[in-house]
């Protein structure tokens, strides 16, 4: 106990510092405005949380980092990234707080923040950055980098995070790792070929049939099984896939896509149970950050209509933009179009099942 002498709350917490921060700039300037508090407390909090999330991210990303994710730390890793899920739906939740404010009363002080703004928030970027969003697919910003906004050590920080490998890179050479896809007697691409040739012969078959359908809407429903069945056909071959990427709905690896495509189909296996909630987790945050941007983006709206915003961009505009623009995993959103039901799964070998249960 020597080495550690009692300590009291306020000491503990540092309260008097902590309580000390909040300094209304239109008290300083001698016109009060009573809603300033509100609008610096809620932005410190947002502040707090994001260095809470930054702590999980950077434990996962050094997870991910070795050679060989060990299995124990990856369930360590998912339920971090669950504390994660949990901080973004109070941040999704804590907007609500701020729109108390109306916008006449947040035009009581607006003017003193100028050119001070969220975009400045090196945390968020730092957020983003960790997690994978990649600067070419950034909304530009008066036409400059959005590291043109901050101070210089600020920009080396971003810059270095730019630099390091992030969660979307890490988990993508993690996916193309996976066993099981290609072992003896089972070649997954060739088996979900032929599973899904099959069931799309039987699509077209029931067209064909279907007697209650005119000439026109038979042709209508062939097209549409045909096209459906060159959507899977592009996802198989290397090629088209490289067109898939081009286009902007995968930005994964080949091999990656196919490994969380068979995470997907098979996640009852007891050994892809925590792949699976690895990849739904990573989903999740994906919803809440782009939930949390459009929120944002509605707040923003009513407080400042068209108004351009204090950190110089088209204020609510840019930020919808970004709503959808600065989304990092939609690959694996994407993936569902490719999902099949149960019934018409490639049937694992028993070996291979075998291979992937605990005992
Ligand atoms: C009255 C409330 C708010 C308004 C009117 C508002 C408005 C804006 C506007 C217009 C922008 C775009 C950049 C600019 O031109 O300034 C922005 C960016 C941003 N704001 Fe807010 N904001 C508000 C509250 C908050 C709060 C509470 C947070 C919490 C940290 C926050 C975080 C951010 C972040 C992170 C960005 C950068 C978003 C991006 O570039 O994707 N804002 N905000």
């Amino acid at each position: 106990m020597a080495n550690h002498p009692p300590i009291s709350y306020r000491d503990y917490l540092k309260i008097e510092t902590l309580l000390e921060i909040q300094k209304p700039r239109s008290n300083e300037f001698g016109h009060p405005a009573h809603d300033e508090m509100l609008f610096i407390i809620t932005h410190q909090t947002y502040e707090l949380w994001f260095k809470q999330i930054l702590t999980e991210i950077d434990f996962v990303l050094a997870s991910f980092g070795s050679e060989k994710v060990d299995e124990a730390i990856m369930g360590q890793a998912v339920s971090k990234l669950h504390r994660v899920i949990a901080i973004l739906r109070l941040l999704v939740d804590q907007v609500s707080v701020l729109e108390t404010m109306t916008s006449m009363e947040f035009l009581e002080f607006r003017n003193y923040l100028y050119p001070a703004s969220g975009f400045q928030s090196v945390q968020w970027r730092l957020i983003e950055n960790k997690l994978g969003l990649a600067r070419e697919t950034r909304l530009t910003y008066n036409s400059l980098p959005y590291t043109a906004f901050v101070s210089e050590p600020e920009r080396d920080v971003l810059l270095a995070s730019e630099s390091q490998a992030s969660l979307f890179q890490l988990v993508d050479t993690w996916l193309a790792r996976t066993p099981f896809l290609q072992t003896e007697g089972f070649n997954f691409k060739v088996e979900l070929k032929n599973a899904v040739d099959d069931m799309f012969t039987e699509d077209r078959d029931k067209v064909l049939g279907n007697t209650l359908l005119s000439d026109d809407e038979r042709k209508k429903n062939i097209a549409a099984v045909e096209g459906m069945k060159q959507t899977f056909a592009s996802l198989l071959e290397p090629e088209a896939f490289e067109k898939l990427r081009v286009d902007g709905i995968f930005r994964m690896s080949y091999g990656a896509i196919h490994a969380a495509l068979f995470i997907n189909l098979y996640r009852d296996e007891p050994i892809l149970h925590m792949p699976f909630q690895l990849l739904t987790a990573l989903q999740d945050i994906d919803e809440l950050m782009t939930t949390w941007r459009y929120r944002h983006s509605l707040m923003a709206h009513r407080m400042i209509g068209m108004k351009v915003g204090t950190g110089g961009s088209t204020g609510a505009k840019y930020l919808k933009g970004a709503t959808e623009g600065h989304r990092i995993f939609t690959d694996l959103f994407n993936l569902s179009t490719y999902l099949i039901p149960k019934s018409k799964r490639p049937v694992l070998p028993e070996g291979l099942r075998l291979k992937m249960r605990f005992n």
